[in-house]
């Protein structure tokens, strides 16, 4: 569909008369047809609602020159969690130098095994790693990154680069111990998902956003190696960034609407509505099914405005006078979170918990409770009645 005709249906659909609801549909139907339009490719700047911001694209670095820019690298990925299992198999597919440095016996070591890296060729102890990589792409657990680091920052010499996928470790550094050493290009790729998303995206031959940064120029090159490192790792499209900024958003995001923000609003909901005498099931459906398999694709897909007007007008009507009431509750929130980020309560709350030998039993501990909760015990149920339903995952 011709955009004039797509704008002129959005026009039409904004008016909100019987007439234009109809002509909404007919976008949505004709929507659900042709394919999205490829996007440009190799685009710099953007305008993002006013704002002109540069946006790196994979195009610029196809794989011959890709190849070439690496020929005398050796990547090392030190730790092999979701981030060094998506970016190291996608370097590696890549046709780039890759080898992982990991706990030798660890559980780490046994899963990059099964991914193919064989030890003593391309799966080595860390300090091992770290000897022979020119490239040192520190995707340990964050708190990880904190506790070894007096015993890494000495191996990475003058002629390294130090790269990182999150912010946290060198802006939180009076709490980390993580300090940049000196005379090195230090960068960073932090793409904007789960490492598994990384690498199957990548296989779809798409790519995940990232954002990229510099923290440390030493060559005068760090941008550049910056950009060719996002898309050897699997980025489609790199936003750049600070080091700052990219740690503030993502730890104020997960806190917020991504993770705590969705599980709070998901409980408040359910429990009036269960306070109010409605079922399990019904009060499910009504908070989290809808929203999961139908509404919020549609935000995904084309954002508010359209999940809005493929909703009733009924729908529409409400929603649009609870909006604002439900912003002017919560953005005190947000900022109180802002401020808890920013001035590193959220990083120590992070390292010490995390820091604790037994972490990942007391995650579990916190998790299971929230896998109890009557809202997610009667999901079990409803999705249960999916027609693709394949079981529930194995923890
Ligand atoms: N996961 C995401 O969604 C995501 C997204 C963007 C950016 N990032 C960033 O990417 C980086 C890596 O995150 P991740 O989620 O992939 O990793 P992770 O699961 O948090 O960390 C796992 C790695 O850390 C190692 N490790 C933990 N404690 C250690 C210790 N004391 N000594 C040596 N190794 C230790 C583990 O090895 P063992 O198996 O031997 O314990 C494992 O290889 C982090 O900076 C994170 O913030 C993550």
């Amino acid at each position: 569909m011709q955009r004039a005709t797509v704008s002129a249906l959005r026009q039409a659909a904004r008016q909100a008369t019987p007439k234009a609801a109809r002509a909404y549909s007919l976008l949505t139907a004709a929507r659900a047809l042709p394919k999205a339009p490829a996007a440009t490719r190799g685009v710099k700047t953007l305008d993002f609602a006013g704002t002109k911001e540069t946006v790196y694209e994979r195009s610029d670095w196809p794989l011959p020159k890709l190849q070439e820019y690496f020929k005398n690298d050796t990547l090392a990925l030190i730790g092999y969690g979701s981030q060094g299992h998506g970016q190291g198999l996608n370097a590696r597919d890549n046709g780039i130098n890759v080898i992982v440095g990991v706990r030798e016996g660890g559980e780490s070591w046994k899963q990059a095994q099964e991914d193919g890296w064989v030890p003593g060729k391309t799966l080595f102890p860390i300090e091992e790693a770290i000897n022979k990589g020119t490239i040192i792409m520190n995707l340990l657990s964050d708190a990880a990154q904190s506790q070894t680091w007096k015993d890494i920052k000495p191996l990475i010499t003058k002629d390294k680069t130090l790269y990182f996928s999150h912010g946290f470790s060198l802006v939180y550094a009076k709490d980390t111990g993580v300090t940049a050493p000196e005379g090195i290009d230090v960068i960073l790729c932090a793409p904007k998902g789960s490492g598994r998303t990384v690498r199957t995206l990548f296989k779809e031959g798409r790519g995940i956003n990232a954002s990229i940064a510099v923290w440390q120029d030493a060559t005068g090159k760090a941008m550049e190696k910056a950009r060719a490192l996002a898309v050897a790792v699997g980025t489609g499209y790199a936003y750049e960034t600070t080091f700052e900024k990219e740690v503030y958003s993502d730890l104020y995001g997960e806190r917020g609407v991504l993770m705590g923000g969705i599980q709070g609003m998901f409980l408040a909901q359910y429990k009036v509505l269960r306070e109010n005498g409605h079922s399990p099931s019904e009060a499910f459906n009504e908070t989290v099914e809808e929203a999961t398999q139908s509404l919020f694709p549609l935000i995904g897909q084309y954002g508010m405005d359209y999940m809005y007007n493929a909703c009733s007008t009924t729908a529409r009507r409400g929603a649009l006078d609870w909006a604002p009431i439900f912003e002017a509750a919560n953005k005190p929130v947000f900022e109180k979170l802002y401020a808890s980020v920013r001035d590193g309560t959220e990083t120590r709350r992070s390292l010490e918990f995390n820091g604790q030998p037994n972490y990942r039993e007391e995650f579990a501990k916190e998790t299971r409770e929230i896998d109890n909760q009557e809202l997610w015990v009667a999901g079990r149920t409803v999705r249960k009645l999916r027609p693709d339903y394949k079981g529930e995952p194995v923890q």
